[in-house]
């Protein structure tokens, strides 16, 4: 699917909840979710996916919310990972529940999982997100073992909380196939006063940090190395140096809003269509959400998102 300014859209970013036991505070505050009741089914989420497959989408990737809540999870991955045209298939999870379904999702079709780490202190991980450190780490050892590799850890960097540790988390890619990517904090939903770290004060920070060409087409981390380190380092810039004119993602909520830009309020109710059985009414929907994607994210002029990240699926 081509979007108005000529850009294909070949990714499509599902998310399968709003719910989340983690409260990581760049994320999310107290605010209401999704009931239950409005997620979309097991088997929706596969016939939507299909609809997008067949006008051309290639990779797709589950988020929530946590995606492991959904107990049907690993129909769901079954589902997705058997329709032609889908050739990546990955997950972004919190890790809290991780280790014991890592192997089951290997087995049901799931190539890779992105696993949030924040931060290595027991402590200061559970300020910041409420969450058990050590469940997190058994999961990420788990991933390892059930080869959903390489394991991508996605840490946010906020001065003064833990950007002391991002030495000790750039050794974790020395002898494991782990790739450490560090995001921008991006003021979306709320600002609870954060201030990010800019990816080029971790280059000045890091000169040993080599440029490597992306292991994966079109996607928006650049790409590093240590010397000597089996993982990489990834480094997005959704702030200082946006990707937008590469971007190639549309987004479904849990209750089927097609969202054009993960910046803009704009959403595409796909809910009716579905529950119909309207394929060529989805169709449609899907290819109005695709031509509605703004040239730009709006990022820093305004906090123009009522959703938070948790709700969209980042
Ligand atoms: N800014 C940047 N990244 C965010 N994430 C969630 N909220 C934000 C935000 N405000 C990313 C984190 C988390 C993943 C699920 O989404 O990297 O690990």
């Amino acid at each position: 699917m081509l979007d108005s300014f000529g850009r294909h859209i070949t990714y499509l970013r599902l998310s399968l909840t709003e719910r989340c036991t983690l409260k990581c505070s760049y994320c999310r505050k107290d605010e209401g979710e999704c009931p239950k009741a409005e997620e979309l089914s097991a088997d929706e989420f596969i016939r939507l996916t299909r609809v997008f497959a067949d006008l051309g989408i290639q990779k797709v990737r589950l988020t929530g919310g946590e995606p492991l809540l959904r107990h049907e999870i690993l129909e769901i991955v079954a589902g997705i990972s058997r329709i032609p045209g889908v050739s990546d298939l990955s997950l972004t999870t919190n890790g809290q529940f991780l280790a014991p379904l890592a192997k089951g999702l290997k087995a049901a079709g799931l190539e890779r999982v992105n696993i949030s780490l924040d931060s290595l202190n027991p402590i200061t991980f559970n300020k910041l997100t409420g969450g058990d450190l050590q469940l997190t780490l058994e999961g990420i050892q788990a991933a390892i073992e059930a080869g959903l590799t390489p394991v991508r850890l996605n840490c946010v960097l906020m001065r003064g909380v833990n950007d002391g540790e991002v030495e000790a988390l750039l050794r974790l890619t020395k002898e494991n196939p782990i790739d450490m990517r560090f995001i921008e904090y991006m003021p979306i939903g709320e600002n609870p006063g954060y201030a990010g770290v800019s990816n080029q004060e971790l280059i000045d920070r890091f000169p040993d940090l080599i440029a490597v060409p992306p292991r994966y087409p079109f996607q928006v981390a650049k790409e590093f190395r240590l010397p000597g380190h089996l993982g990489r380092v990834g480094l997005i810039s959704a702030i200082s140096d946006h990707f937008c004119g590469e971007c190639n993602r549309i987004r479904v909520t849990s209750d089927g809003k097609a969202r054009p830009c993960l910046a803009s309020d704009v959403e595409i109710d796909l809910r009716d269509a579905l529950k119909k059985h309207d394929d060529a009414g989805l169709e449609a929907l899907i290819r109005q959400a695709v031509w509605a994607k703004p040239r730009q994210h709006q990022f820093g002029l305004h906090n123009p998102v009522g959703r938070n990240m948790r709700r969209i699926g980042g």
